[in-house]
């Protein structure tokens, strides 16, 4: 897959695109990302990307004509959505992440500190994305997070294929509790199943331990998930178990 992304501030990318899983996956040409500086295509001699809003006001907006002329020139003939990251956009999410990853190409549209010309908005702009209910300085940390989620589960990413399928959220579920050596630390004990090499009794517990926590830290997301006869009997299990809880 491959990404290009426009932006002011190009060198804020170097260590989350090259580093650790990202970085390899780069390396491999499992993903491709293109970093263009938008004030390229400013033509005037002092590079001006931005100016003050009609109508007055605070702040400043980013000119129409620089930034489709970095969009034009980054699309080239070959056709690619440009997403531009705003608070304003879809709230990014596994689903959206899963579909994403789908793609051959994305193009990231990045602004900083300002709003861009909305004509930009109207003609030449395909998705809005927003990683959150909150604003950030610019769309740069949310399209590193937007290309890290669709990276991880683009095929060959991960080493162990499987782990992007137990994922919190892939499955609907949050993901169950993980312990690694030593059995006991500071008194405190692995779960004695886990112990046992009983496959069965480990896949059910790890699936009853998912269900817990999104029970009881998450319980928006069980509403929207279809569960299966096991899922619900468990929760019924659950649901016994709290009630005794309450009652003692
Ligand atoms: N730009 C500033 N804040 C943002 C957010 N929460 N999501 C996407 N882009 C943004």
């Amino acid at each position: 897959m491959h990404f290009d992304i426009l932006t002011l501030f190009p060198e804020m990318f170097a260590g989350p695109l090259g580093t650790s899983i990202i970085g390899k996956a780069r390396e491999k040409g499992l993903l491709s990302v293109d970093l263009r500086n938008i004030r390229d295509y400013a033509l005037d001699k002092h590079a001006i990307v931005d100016d003050t809003p009609y109508g007055g006001g605070a702040g400043m907006v980013l000119k129409a004509d620089v930034l489709v002329r970095a969009i034009e020139a980054v699309k080239g003939d070959e056709p690619a959505p440009v997403v531009y990251l705003t608070p304003q956009g879809r709230l990014f999410d596994q689903q959206l992440a899963a579909e994403l990853a789908q793609l051959p190409r994305l193009i990231l549209l990045c602004g900083h500190y300002e709003e861009i010309d909305e004509r930009v908005r109207q003609k030449w702009i395909d998705r809005e994305i927003s990683i959150g209910d909150y604003v950030l300085t610019g769309g740069e940390l949310p399209a590193m997070v937007v290309i890290d989620a669709v990276a991880r589960l683009l095929p060959g990413v991960l080493g162990d294929s499987t782990s992007a399928e137990q994922d919190s959220f892939q499955t609907g579920l949050l993901d169950h509790p993980h312990y690694t050596r030593p059995a006991e630390f500071r008194g405190m004990q692995v779960p004695e199943v886990l112990l046992s090499g009983n496959h069965e009794l480990i896949r059910r517990w790890r699936l009853k331990e998912s269900l817990r926590r999104t029970l009881l830290r998450r319980p928006d997301l069980l509403q929207r998930k279809e569960l299966s006869e096991e899922e619900r009997q468990i929760l019924a299990e659950l649901e016994q178990e709290f009630g005794k809880e309450e009652n003692k």
